[in-house]
């Protein structure tokens, strides 16, 4: 099924929503947009419905799905009571509805146990999406969704991204166009009263820390995470966001040194005989000659490259770019997100100059 619920009245969106939310509750998958990207929806609380997402995306079992909710209310089925610290509320007044995914201690038996993936914890959020928050309300489910990709390719911004990667795959698709901030949400946990920043996303940590000043707060450091044993955000551990080409970043603070690495390595893969991308932004863009240069964004307002980078990945893809080079971020604000997705699309291959 696909609804469009672009355009049309009122009364013609809610009718398409509620046979969507109808799916939902007959156990079926729905992909919908949400403030972040799109998510690939399922009942919580069934394990077959659940099954189905991971089926779908191909997603490896020990990786748990974030669970979305329609309103705090719905916590108290979910999560152990008096777990729940003044913390917590506080970060829930901040940025709910929003993207920040919070860890908490689950109530054994409240959800599929394939959502938590074996943990004694789940991720909750609530969506700050018209679309995605009508549809938990009409469905009245606690409803897992990951992002709506295939397992590894980017995250997807628009519906026709889940319609390449899951198409046959999945129940349906609502369509609402692009979603807003680009990246996923940002996990945290606390843990003895200490803030963990498992994934960054939408919610930065100046955001968070400028809420709860007196707290100290981990932000992830991914090398870090990714050498670890046991990573606190499963996610955290496998590769994401790749582009089909092979891709390395390129970093360092003299702008001119920056674009002549970038145009040397491109030039030296081109003379191989690859067909060439750079990842870079409106600032920069008529620096590079390339088969394929894209300006994702605006180095002066990093939201907008947080907002087109999935986009701009999976564009080297249809273009057919076996070999991207990619100019980094700084890492403050929303650019701690988006370089930690750029360094899992590359692999972690950065030079830094
Ligand atoms: O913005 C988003 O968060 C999107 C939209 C659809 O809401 N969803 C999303 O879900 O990105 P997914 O499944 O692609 O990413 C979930 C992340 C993974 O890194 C996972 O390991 C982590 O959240 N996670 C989920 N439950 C967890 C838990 N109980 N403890 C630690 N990390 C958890
Ligand atoms: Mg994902």
């Amino acid at each position: 099924r696909y609804w469009n619920v672009q355009h049309g009245d009122e009364r013609e969106i809610a009718q398409h929503i509620s046979e969507a939310a109808l799916l939902l509750q007959q156990g079926d998958t729905v992909a919908f947009p949400t403030e972040t990207v799109y998510g690939l929806g399922a009942d919580a609380t069934n394990t077959a419905a659940v099954k189905q997402i991971f089926a779908a995306k191909g997603r490896p079992s020990d990786n748990p799905l974030i669970v979305h909710i329609a309103d705090a209310e719905q916590l108290g089925s979910l999560v152990q009571a008096g777990s729940l610290t003044s913390h917590h509320r506080i970060l829930m007044k901040a940025f709910w509805p929003g993207p920040l995914t919070i860890v908490l201690p689950v109530i054994a038996g409240s959800l599929s146990p394939l959502v938590t993936a074996g943990l004694q914890t789940v991720g909750i959020r609530i969506p700050d999406h018209p679309i995605a928050l009508q549809l938990l309300r009409e469905s009245g489910l606690p409803i897992a969704a990951p992002s709506a990709n295939s397992s590894g390719r980017p995250s997807p911004t628009l519906a026709a991204h889940v319609h390449d990667d899951l198409d046959g795959k999945i129940g349906g698709i609502v369509d609402r166009g692009a979603t807003g901030v680009g990246v996923e949400s940002t996990v945290i946990q606390l843990v003895d009263g200490e803030l963990y920043v498992l994934r960054p996303g939408g919610v930065t940590a100046e955001q968070l820390q400028s809420v709860l000043p007196d707290i100290r707060l981990h932000a992830t450091d991914h090398e870090e995470v990714e050498a670890a044993d046991t990573p606190r955000a499963p996610g955290m551990k496998y590769t994401h966001y790749a582009p089909k080409g092979y891709m390395h970043i390129v970093q360092g603070d003299d702008e001119n040194e920056v674009s002549a690495r970038i145009q040397s390595d491109v030039d030296a893969a081109k003379a191989r005989g690859e067909s060439t991308g750079v990842l870079t932004f409106e600032e920069s863009v008529g620096k590079y000659r390339a088969d394929l240069v894209l300006a994702c964004g605006s180095l002066a307002r990093p939201e907008t490259i947080a907002r087109e980078l999935y986009a701009a990945l999976r564009d080297f893809d249809h273009k057919g770019i076996s070999y991207i080079v990619a100019e980094g971020v700084p890492e403050s604000g929303i650019g701690r997100a988006i370089m930690n997705r750029l360094l899992k699309a590359a692999g972690h291959q950065r030079i830094r100059l």
